[in-house]
C-alpha cells in the first residue's frame, strides 16, 4: 500500500510519486461542516492524500469557495461542494468515510458539555442522512461533546437499523497528538518516535493519558505525571483561552483528524498494521463506550486492544475509576437526547 504521510518537509514530487497515474486513489471522503475552522484545513490535508479519489465538502454556507479554491491543487482527488440540506444526500452517496466537524466550538469559560444542545441536534440530523445514504461508511465524529455525540449517533443509526459498531468512531486523535508532543518536549525525545496511548473519553478528566505505556519506554517522576496529565487534559482549554473568543483548536484538530482519516483509508486499503486510539463501543470497562487503542481493518474496528489497560500505575488506576461516573453520565445524556424525541 502507498505510504501516505503528513511530514511537511517532503517535496511534492516525492510525496506524490504516482500523481500522473494514481495507483491507489480510490476512496471517497465527505466532510460535513467543511467551511468551518476545522473543516477547511482538514479538507486541505485530505486533498493531499494520494488515497482519495473524491472529496465532498458539505456545509450550510460558504463551502462553494472552499471547494473552488482547493480544486486548483494538482493532487488526484476531485473536489465537489454541497450546500444545505437539499444537497446533503448527493454529497453522501457512495462515500467510504464521512467526517463530521459540524457545530459550534467552545469559547473561554465554556466546557465541551455547554455545546450539547446545539451540537446534539446537528449531529443527529447529519447522522440520519448518513444512515439513509451511505450506511456502510466509516463515520468519524469530531463535533463536541464527543462523549455524548457518539452515543447520539449510535441511537440514530440503531433507529434506522444500520448501526455497525465497528464503523462509528469518536475522534480523540488530538489527545494522542498532544500527549506525544508534550511528552517529547518534556523528555527531550525525538517527536516522531513518541507514542502515548490516551484512553477514556474526550473531555476534562475523562481524557486519561497512560504515560506509563509511553513508547519508547521512559520514566516520569510523580510530579511530571501530574503535570503532563493535567496539561494533556486541558490542552483544548489552553487553545480556547489563547484564541480569546475566536474559537477552539482548529489547525491541530485538522492535523489530528487527517491522521485518523489517513489511518482509516490505509486500513480500507488492506494495510494490516493500523492502530489508533479512538472512542468506540467497547467491552474493556463496564461503560458501553470507551476510548482506547484499536486495530483498524477493512471492516472498521478489527479489535479493541486491552493490553494498555493492564498493569496500570496506581495513579492511572485511580484516574480511570475517577473518570467513569462523568463519562457514564455524558453517554447517558446522549442516549436520552435521542430516545426522548423518539
Ligand atoms: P466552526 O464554527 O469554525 O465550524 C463549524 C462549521 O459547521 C461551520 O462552517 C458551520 O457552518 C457548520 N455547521 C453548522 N451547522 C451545520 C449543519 N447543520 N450542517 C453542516 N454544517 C454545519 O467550528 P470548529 O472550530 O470547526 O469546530 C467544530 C466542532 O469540532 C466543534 O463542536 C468543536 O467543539 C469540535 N472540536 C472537536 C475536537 C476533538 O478533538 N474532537 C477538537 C476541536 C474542536
Amino acid at each position: 500500500a502507498l505510504q501516505a504521510s503528513f511530514v511537511p518537509n517532503i517535496k511534492p514530487r516525492q510525496r506524490f510519486p504516482n500523481q500522473l497515474q494514481p495507483r491507489a486513489s480510490t476512496y471517497k471522503v465527505a466532510i460535513l461542516g467543511a467551511a468551518g475552522g476545522i473543516g477547511q484545513p482538514l479538507a486541505l490535508l485530505i486533498k493531499m492524500s494520494p488515497l482519495v479519489s473524491d472529496l465532498h465538502l458539505y456545509d450550510i454556507a460558504n463551502v462553494k469557495g472552499v471547494a473552488a479554491d482547493l480544486s486548483h491543487c494538482n493532487t488526484p482527488s476531485q473536489v465537489l461542494d454541497f450546500t444545505g440540506p437539499s444537497e446533503l444526500a448527493n454529497c453522501l452517496k457512495g462515500m467510504d468515510v464521512v467526517v463530521i466537524p459540524a457545530g459550534v466550538p467552545r469559547k473561554p469559560g465554556m466546557t465541551r458539555d455547554d455545546l450539547f444542545n446545539i451540537n446534539a441536534n446537528i449531529v443527529k440530523t447529519l447522522v440520519e442522512a448518513v444512515a439513509d445514504n451511505c450506511p456502510d461508511a466509516f463515520i468519524h465524529i469530531i463535533s463536541n461533546p464527543v462523549n455524548s455525540t457518539v452515543p447520539i449517533a449510535v441511537e440514530v443509526l440503531k433507529q434506522k437499523g444500520v448501526y455497525d459498531p465497528k464503523k462509528l468512531f469518536g475522534v480523540t486523535t488530538l489527545d494522542v497528538v498532544r500527549a506525544n508532543t508534550f511528552v517529547a518536549e518534556k523528555k527531550n525525545l525525538k517527536l516522531i518516535d513518541v507514542d502515548v496511548p490516551v484512553v477514556g473519553g474526550h473531555a476534562g478528566i475523562t481524557i486519561l493519558p497512560l504515560l506509563s505505556k509511553t513508547r519508547p519506554s521512559v520514566t516520569f517522576t510523580d510530579a511530571e505525571v501530574e503535570e503532563l496529565t493535567v496539561r494533556i487534559q486541558n490542552g483544548g482549554t489552553e487553545v480556547v483561552e489563547a484564541k480569546a473568543g475566536a474559537g477552539s483548536a482548529t489547525l491541530s484538530m485538522a492535523y489530528a483528524a487527517a491522521r485518523f482519516v489517513e489511518s482509516s483509508l490505509r486500513a480500507l486499503d488492506g494495510d494490516g498494521d493500523v492502530y489508533e486510539c479512538c472512542f468506540v463501543q467497547s467491552e474493556l470497562t463496564e461503560l458501553p463506550f470507551f476510548a482506547s487503542r484499536v486495530k483498524l481493518g477493512k471492516k472498521g474496528v478489527e479489535a479493541v486492544l486491552s493490553a494498555d489497560l493492564q498493569g496500570l500505575t496506581e495513579y492511572e488506576a485511580k484516574a480511570l475509576e475517577a473518570l467513569k461516573p462523568e463519562l457514564k453520565a455524558s453517554i447517558e445524556k446522549g442516549v436520552a437526547f435521542v430516545q426522548k424525541q423518539a
